[in-house]
């Protein structure tokens, strides 16, 4: 009788097994590209106009000619990974995923990259873009925006750092205008700012504490400016900040001026991985605005859940940055196809003016 139960259990372990198992490859099968994951794209509406294949006739090695060209690039320099995924996160924050982070400034006034939290965003990146808008376009011919080329590049930062693989709809078009510095400031949050402005601002949005979350774990990788967190050192130190780090970050940033950087996670910080919030709960985070997140109540427990398991931060990352790469894109034919990322196309003749104008008078003065 015995045995017979063992055996029953045994079997009826085994079915739920084999369900599982079954669950879980349908829910990867169920994507098309190459560079599919096991986070389920259809599990969220698309906004209109954005597809899972938009370039699948146009364009199909898109995915491909992208990666391949970061993978040397990041020989390089893995920190380049940071630099791209924060560009995305920047786009779309102000005005919507449309390229309008590249633009340079026009007669209209100074440009969305001349405002202050965009100063530091490394000028590599916008040449890493360039230089991919050229390597598709080569390929291709003009039909890839380079807000798309900016969210798969972002999209291939993380995963080539180690982090989640996931599919990013497309068919985005690029912007013909940039925002102002205000608009830049009121939409993306100071890091001095505590839990309650970042879960405000973030919700204005559309995404919840998980999100939150999950999307400040890109502090996983990257650097910062001292001028970014000295607050919590000076002129009296954060209690909340860890005694041992405040006296390292003191040293690396002796006065609140300081231009010196340090790693944002310092465990492992060219790794994108959940050691962020490892760090979080050993109150080793640097800025306000990652650290209070396990200060608040509302988000305390998510921080520890992550920080425990970095497959359930994996999968929450992946659904977060699927909605932050959907946010405010123009699509149909609303923006254009820029010819070169940091000009409208109407402005192109102009610009290349600028640039002979330029050059001839580079070449006088070295004469
Ligand atoms: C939620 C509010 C956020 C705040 C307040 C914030 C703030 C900052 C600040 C101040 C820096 C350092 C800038 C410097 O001093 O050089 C930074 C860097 C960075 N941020 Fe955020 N961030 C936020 C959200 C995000 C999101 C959503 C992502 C991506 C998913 C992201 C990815 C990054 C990355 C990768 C870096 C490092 C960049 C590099 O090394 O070049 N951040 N962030």
């Amino acid at each position: 009788m015995a045995s017979s139960g063992v055996a029953l259990c045994f079997t009826c372990f085994l079915l739920l097994l084999v369900s599982f198992i079954h669950a879980s490859s349908l829910h990867c099968e169920s994507e098309s590209s190459s560079s599919s994951s096991c986070t389920n794209p259809n599990k969220h509406p698309l906004v209109n106009g954005l597809s899972w294949s938009f370039y699948e006739s146009t364009c199909p090695n898109l995915d491909s000619l992208i990666r391949k060209h970061l993978k040397k690039v990041f020989t390089n320099d893995i920190g380049l990974a940071a630099g791209l995924l924060r560009l995305h996160f920047h786009d779309c924050f102000v005005q919507g995923c449309d390229g309008s982070v590249l633009l340079d400034g026009s007669a209209s006034g100074p440009s969305e990259k001349e405002a202050p939290p965009n100063l530091s965003l490394r000028a590599e990146v916008f040449k890493i873009i360039e230089d991919l808008r050229a390597h598709v376009h080569h390929h291709c011919g003009s039909v890839v925006s380079c807000a798309d080329i900016v969210a798969v590049a972002a999209r291939d930062s993380v995963f080539l750092s180690g982090g989640p693989e996931y599919k990013v709809p497309l068919g985005r078009r690029d912007g013909l205008t940039f925002a102002t510095r205000n608009a830049t400031l009121a939409n993306l949050p100071a890091p001095t700012s505590n839990a309650t402005v970042i879960l405000d601002s973030l919700a204005s949005k559309g995404f919840n504490p998980v999100d939150v979350v999950a999307l400040s774990g890109g502090h996983t990788i990257g650097i910062s400016h001292c001028t970014s967190f000295t607050n919590r050192l000076y002129p009296n130190q954060d209690p909340v900040m860890d005694k041992s780090l405040a006296d390292k970050l003191k040293l690396t940033c002796p006065a609140t001026n300081t231009n010196n950087t340090t790693v944002m996670d310092l465990r492992t910080p060219d790794l994108f991985d959940n050691k962020y919030y490892v760090g979080l709960v050993n109150r080793e985070g640097l800025f306000t605005s990652d650290q209070d997140l396990f200060t608040d109540e509302r988000t305390k427990e998510i921080v520890i859940e992550f920080a425990e398991d970095q497959s359930v931060f994996f999968e929450k990352f992946a659904e977060a940055m699927m909605k932050m790469g959907q946010l405010g894109v123009l699509t149909g034919s609303n923006g254009e196809i820029r010819g070169n990322c940091s000009v409208r196309n109407q402005d192109y003749e102009t610009f290349l003016k600028r640039y002979e104008v330029e050059d001839v008078e580079e070449d006088k003065s070295e004469l």
